[in-house]
């Protein structure tokens, strides 16, 4: 199915909870924010997941035995509601922005493992992004997309961990950082980095001391530099994020005249 088949007339009276595409079995309407919105050409939908354990029966419900089985590694209960809710949630959007049912989403993998839908020809793209407390998950159609999102904290081994990850351009400016701004700006460079590669679907294969980004508060972020090719600075837009209080986070997109949308999960989608 393609994604031009998006319907963009999504109004509902507001106690009209039935989800907008057909379903085979019963998903329960009270999981599905009201209304879903379209996604329309040049839009980035960003969504910010929290727990949500309320519905985790139906969550489990819409995952394929794959994900299941997944699921069913984690030891700890928190970690298996966590990721059955999340991807029940992602689901319930990417078959909401396609028109079918979330059960019947398929995804197939890169080499690197960045899923993506099995359609042929699918314009949708999409990337998650999880840490303690948080999902994001960003989509947007014609366009590689990677999202990433940290806690705000203080980083153990902070300047080690850059000595051995950042680039040069980026270790300058973190010492130039005072030391109060350090973490922040430590997260800054490394949900940009992680952002990056995760659009590029290439994982650690990418020479991660390669290329550089911002990561100073007073600077918008971007890609500044890289080494294997002058030109991927023009090709890529980057944006700070910051999900919820006490997070931090970065999307990389191809560059586009995009407008940048963000939702909440649970309550309504709500435009910030
Ligand atoms: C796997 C990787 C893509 C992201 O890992 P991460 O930061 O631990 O995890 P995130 O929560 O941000 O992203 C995980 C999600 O990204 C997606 N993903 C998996 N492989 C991916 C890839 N190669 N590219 C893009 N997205 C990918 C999946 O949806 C995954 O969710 P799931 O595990 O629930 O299925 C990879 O970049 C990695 O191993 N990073 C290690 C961290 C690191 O050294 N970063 C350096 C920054 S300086």
């Amino acid at each position: 199915m393609s994604v031009l088949s998006i319907h963009h007339d999504r109004g509902c009276e507001p106690d009209d909870l039935q989800p907008r595409y057909p379903v085979s079995g019963k998903v329960q309407a009270s999981v599905i924010p009201h209304p879903l919105p379209s996604l329309n050409a040049h839009e980035v939908h960003l969504w910010t997941l929290t727990p949500d354990t309320r519905d985790i029966a139906e969550y489990t419900s819409l995952l394929s035995p794959a994900e299941l089985e997944r699921a069913r590694r984690f030891r700890f209960p928190s970690l298996f509601e966590r990721f059955v809710s999340d991807h029940g949630r992602l689901r319930l959007l990417l078959g909401s922005y396609l028109q079918a049912d979330p059960r019947a989403v398929e995804y197939t993998e890169n080499a690197q493992g960045k899923p993506r839908l099995s359609l042929p020809d699918c314009r949708l793209r999409f990337n998650l992004s999880h840490t303690r407390g948080v999902t994001v998950i960003a989509a947007c159609l014609d366009a590689e997309i990677g999202v990433d999102v940290e806690v705000l904290r203080a980083v153990e081994d902070r300047d080690a961990i850059a000595e051995m990850y950042f680039s040069r351009p980026e270790n300058e400016a973190l010492k130039r950082e005072p030391e109060e701004e350090r973490d922040a700006a430590f997260l800054r460079c490394w949900t940009r980095k992680e952002a990056y590669i995760k659009a590029r679907g290439e994982g650690l294969s990418l020479p991660l001391d390669q290329f550089a980004v911002t990561l100073s508060g007073k600077d918008r972020a971007a890609l500044t530099y890289c080494a294997w090719d002058e030109l991927e600075p023009q090709r890529w837009r980057m944006e700070h994020l910051q999900p919820m209080p006490g997070y931090i986070g970065a999307l990389a997109i191809e560059h586009g005249p995009w407008t940048i949308l963000h939702y909440m999960w649970p309550s309504a989608p709500n435009p910030m």
